[in-house]
């Protein structure tokens, strides 16, 4: 007999993925009486996209790995629902824990929601309307098979309801992935990442691009990277190239400018003391929408929509177009423009991994 009450299984499998479920880690290491399997499907599967982030932000190494790695997202997503339907199988999990947008979130979905084994979704709710964008895909089926929906905004909620959610099957919990924020931010100050490349506070740039509407369509890439180039002229640009866009830019033989500071993707806590003291970011990621908004960093995001308004009505986080002219001109307006005030969002707070827990660890799970 199993001396455990109940069995939560979570699966991750792409680098946003990590800093969503270590909160959630940390607070389950505090109940003996739960057994916490997790399971890595492998679409990340470089060092710096996975283990450098286990490792940093301490959590174990997966119960199990997949070992899915990359493939079109249909290759993708169905390679990890065969091996994990496997994995429900052995394991009898009470509820499947699932994170944000990625495929490894759809396919455990679809996988769990057959076996009629409990799924919850920590960031459910959050929509973009574009449904180019696989991610959407991925929220849209992932919420409608969730049987607990945590939200990490209001705004959540109400799409959610809107689409026919029962309103006693959302919690709002609040943004998980900032309870990894707070904890590690001591540690990231203490790195000193901007010094220790020669930057000063407030005065340089930090660039992630990866979104396939940005790095896949080759003229758009171009003009991108000759606008990072122009933007080097106004201040020092760190730029942390995804594998995807350093994929695309050596097919194409683009020419990057030797000013440009490349890096290769950077571990939590690296990455976290870059931007605390940036002048301005420049990104495709949810993330770092997030972080940034969170720390009262300028942020500019190289997207039509976002599926995370907070942001915006904050004041950190302007949309802007993928052309050379809106970067140039949003770069130059954020660095001279005062610092916003860091805003204070409800139920961001570093307590939202508390709240699941308790949820997940102590109430009954009822399937839909
Ligand atoms: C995925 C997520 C995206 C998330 C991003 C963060 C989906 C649909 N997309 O996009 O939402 O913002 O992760 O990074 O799930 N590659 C490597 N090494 C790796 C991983 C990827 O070289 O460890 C390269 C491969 O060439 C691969 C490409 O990156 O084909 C794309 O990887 P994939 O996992 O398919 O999607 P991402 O673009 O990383």
């Amino acid at each position: 007999m199993s001396a455990h009450r109940r069995t939560l299984l979570s699966v991750v499998g792409a680098r946003p993925n990590f800093m969503k479920l270590a909160p959630l880690v940390w607070q389950l290491a505090r109940r003996p009486d739960v057994r916490h399997v997790i399971v890595h499907t492998g679409q990340h599967y470089d060092a710096n996209m996975s283990d450098a982030f286990f490792t940093n932000l301490g959590v174990p190494d997966p119960d199990c790995t997949l070992g899915v790695g990359s493939g079109s997202h249909a290759v993708q997503t169905a390679t990890i629902m065969q091996r994990f339907e496997a994995i429900c199988t052995e394991t009898h999990p009470d509820c499947v824990v699932l994170y944000g947008d990625v495929n490894s979130t759809l396919a455990a979905a679809l996988v769990a929601a057959k076996l009629r084994i409990p799924v919850a979704h920590v960031e459910a709710g959050l929509r973009s309307r574009d449904r180019a964008m696989p991610e959407e895909i991925n929220r849209i089926v992932t919420d409608q098979l969730s049987d607990i929906l945590f939200t990490p905004s209001r705004d959540a909620d109400a799409n959610l309801r809107a689409e026919g959610i029962p309103a006693d099957r959302i919690q709002f919990v609040g943004n998980i992935m900032i309870d990894s924020l707070e904890r590690l931010l001591p540690d990231a100050l203490r790195a000193h990442a901007a010094a220790r490349r020669g930057l000063t506070a407030h005065e340089y740039v930090v660039v992630t691009l990866h979104r396939p509407s940005n790095v896949d369509d080759l003229p758009t890439l171009r003009g991108l990277l000759e606008a990072l180039g122009k933007v080097s002229e106004l201040a020092p640009v760190c730029f942390a190239v995804h594998p995807r866009t350093r994929v695309r830019i050596r097919d194409a033989g683009l020419e990057l400018s030797p000013r440009l500071l490349l890096e290769d993707p950077l571990p939590y806590t690296e990455m976290l003391s870059l931007v605390h003291s940036a002048g301005v970011v420049l990104t495709d990621s949810g993330g770092l929408q997030e972080e940034t908004t969170y720390l009262g960093v300028p942020c500019l995001t190289v997207r039509p929509n976002t599926e995370r308004p907070v942001t915006i009505t904050a004041g950190t986080n302007r949309l802007i177009a993928p052309t050379g002219a809106s970067v140039l001109q949003g770069v130059r307006a954020a660095l001279d423009a005062p610092r916003p005030a860091r805003p204070v969002i409800e139920r961001w707070d570093g307590h939202a991994a508390e709240r699941i827990a308790a949820v997940l660890c102590d109430t009954e799970i009822a399937m839909s």
